[in-house]
């Protein structure tokens, strides 16, 4: 799965990508950027820096954007890229099976980082005394996704990044 990467090494990705390659990276970069910042949220809370109120202020904004945004880009991945690209690199339907299966399981990781979240904001909302339960729960939730998360933007950049590049694939 890794022989475009290998035709097409990280090291010579630079400014002259095509624009929907240097976009891609541009979004991933975002994605990478609110999970560290999520972690960093989790992290204060942990250690007391941040009561529920203050984790509340310093993650759920970034949360609801970061859900609606990741959907919506898997979205376009899995239902317009992905298609295009397996006609344009026959070869390499293995990898774009693997990419839309991690989809689907972060789809799941998804929807459990929602369920989190809402019982979480209704606890704060409410004032309840289950806050601080629930602020542990979505914290819990976000580092168990994280993992799948992280790996999935490399893996897919190793196959789409070169094949870009190298097939003109991306194009509208
Ligand atoms: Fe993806
Ligand atoms: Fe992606």
């Amino acid at each position: 799965m890794l022989y475009l990467r290998d035709a097409f090494p990280r090291e010579r990705w630079t400014d002259a990508l095509p624009e929907t390659a240097a976009f891609w990276l541009q979004m991933h970069a975002g994605f990478r950027a609110q999970q560290a910042q999520m972690a960093q949220a989790a992290t204060r809370w942990r250690s007391g820096a941040l009561d529920p109120r203050g984790l509340h202020a310093a993650l759920i904004p970034t949360l609801q954007t970061f859900l609606g945004h990741l959907d919506g880009h898997h979205r376009v991945e899995s239902g317009h890229y992905f298609p295009q690209f397996r006609l344009i690199e026959p070869r390499i339907q293995a990898g774009l099976d693997l990419l839309d299966r991690d989809h689907d399981a972060i789809h799941a990781d998804l929807d459990a980082l929602y369920h989190a979240a809402v019982a979480f904001h209704q606890a704060v909302a409410g004032q309840s005394s289950d806050a601080p339960d629930q602020a542990h729960r979505l914290a819990d939730v976000l580092d168990r996704a994280a993992p799948g998360l992280i790996r999935h933007l490399d893996d897919e950049e190793d196959i789409v990044i070169p094949l870009m590049v190298l097939k003109g694939g991306g194009g509208r």
